[in-house]
């Protein structure tokens, strides 16, 4: 992996956790990415628990703080880029924010983190485990009789995500919206967006130039930036 200066861990707390140690404690942290087989307080969007037994991916990318809103889509399409690359036998569509379905199941998070100058990208796979999440049904790579390793998969994941943030870099969010659209779950169906104090149903109408979620109610159109997605 030339592109990313790696480290690997045999257990940790939490990736995120060990890359906010590196950004404190260097002045070389930019492109090193922090690997474990194992997380034993892995953290979750919202304060969710991320559960990470021995055998999925777990990674944190860091990166200088820059395009951050648009980060999530750029990782969110790395992991689909990957998916596609080993040839996985299923549909792959993402969820706004920053999800990846395998067949309507979500097989992956990214725990997006500023951190002083810096932005992590935590990422979780599933490869040889699903660990059952309450508010999602959920998939693993070796469910579909792929039986490639962690560190092959990581090092496709790691190779496409510096290539989309260079994509990003050079071209800004028009292609990588446009791949995000393409591939998007669900597009012009029904969905509910739960958010903190309230509840939005409506049409999933795309989204915008700056990556908040368009929902048609009937009413207006709104754009959101931050709530959880049901599909119905
Ligand atoms: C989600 O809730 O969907 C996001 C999960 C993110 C999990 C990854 S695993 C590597 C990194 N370290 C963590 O503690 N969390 C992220």
């Amino acid at each position: 992996m030339p592109l990313w200066k790696i480290k690997f861990l045999d257990v940790t707390k939490s990736t995120n956790e060990d890359a906010k140690n590196l950004i404190s404690n260097s002045d070389d942290f930019v492109n090193t990415v922090i690997c474990a087989d194992k997380q034993t307080s892995g953290k979750g969007r919202q304060g969710r628990i991320w559960h990470s037994p021995v055998g999925n991916i777990y990674a944190s990318f860091i990166v200088k703080n820059e395009y951050t809103n648009f980060m999530s889509f750029v990782s969110a399409i790395s992991i689909m880029d990957t998916l596609k690359e080993i040839n996985l036998p299923a549909k792959i569509t993402c969820k706004w924010p920053n999800d990846v379905l395998v067949d309507g199941k979500k097989i992956s998070g990214i725990l997006l983190e500023v951190h002083d100058d810096a932005l992590i990208i935590g990422i979780g796979i599933n490869v040889k485990a699903a660990p059952e999440n309450a508010m999602y049904q959920t998939t693993a790579i070796n469910d579909f009789g792929i039986k490639l390793g962690v560190k092959e998969i990581l090092e496709i994941l790691a190779k496409n995500l510096y290539n989309n943030i260079e994509i990003i870099k050079q071209e800004g969010f028009g292609k990588i919206r446009a791949k995000w659209l393409a591939n998007a779950h669900n597009i012009g169906g029904q969905i509910q967006v739960n958010l903190v104090n309230e509840i939005i149903v409506g049409c999933f109408n795309g989204i915008s130039e700056v990556g908040g979620l368009i929902v048609d109610t009937g009413t207006e159109h709104k754009t959101i930036m931050a709530g959880d997605v049901f599909y119905l």
